[in-house]
């Protein structure tokens, strides 16, 4: 049986490193690496669906795409009912709270730390186990902004060469988590074709060293 599997790709950094390691895995990448603005891409038995890297597991999760990679700091801060079969070990990087070189973290008690982020999740759940009071800002980007205006006091991003934090005089001032990207499956489409997933999967996990 020849059935097609559909999977949900992350346009942008992650997919640079997702390329070699399809290779490798013995996954016929030439429909990824032409230069197209289609958004779907291949066919049988690989059909690819090019994605902004926060929609991946909704496809998923939907079952518009059978599998999906996403980056585990996606999936912290949204809960999804997916099975997460393959860490990849590409796109590595971590959550982290930065700030100002000589930032009053954590603050004094009774203070409320205001936080700008995209991940609000992932920042109130760390400040409360924390126990700290905060205020949660969402931003959509160039979080690094928010400590050097004024608008917050402190940020939780992603930190991954650190150079956006060190170009911005800005510093680490806690880990919260590692990420590195997953492959995450539907749970009824990974019973339904897994005589075509069961293998691609086994030979992603033979790619991780
Ligand atoms: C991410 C993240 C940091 C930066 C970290 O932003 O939010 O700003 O990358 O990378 P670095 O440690 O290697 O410098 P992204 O490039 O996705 O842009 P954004 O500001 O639009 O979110």
């Amino acid at each position: 049986m020849n059935e097609s599997v559909t999977m949900a790709v992350p346009k942008g950094r992650v997919l640079e490193q997702l390329v070699p390691r399809f290779e490798a895995a013995g996954v016929d990448v030439s429909a990824l690496t032409m230069r197209s603005r289609k958004l779907i891409r291949g066919g049988t038995p690989l059909r690819f669906l090019l994605l902004k890297p926060d929609d991946v597991p909704t496809y998923v999760e939907y079952g518009a795409a059978d599998l999906g990679v996403v980056g585990r700091d996606v999936l912290l801060e949204r809960a999804y009912d997916l099975y997460a079969p393959v860490d990849l070990g590409i796109g590595r990087c971590r959550l982290a709270v930065a700030g100002m070189n000589g930032a009053a973290y954590p603050p004094k008690a009774g203070e409320v730390l205001r936080v700008a982020t995209k991940f609000p999740n992932v920042a109130s759940r760390h400040f409360a186990g924390r126990g700290l009071r905060v205020e949660v800002i969402f931003v959509q980007g160039s979080v690094e902004l928010a400590p050097l205006t004024g608008l917050a006091d402190v940020i939780v991003d992603i930190v991954e060469t650190g150079e956006t934090l060190r170009q911005n005089g800005l510093v680490v001032l806690e880990d919260i988590a590692h990420v590195s990207s997953v492959v995450v499956a539907n749970r009824v489409g990974l019973k339904r074709k897994r005589a075509a997933i069961a293998p691609l999967l086994d030979a992603l996990r033979a790619t991780i060293h």
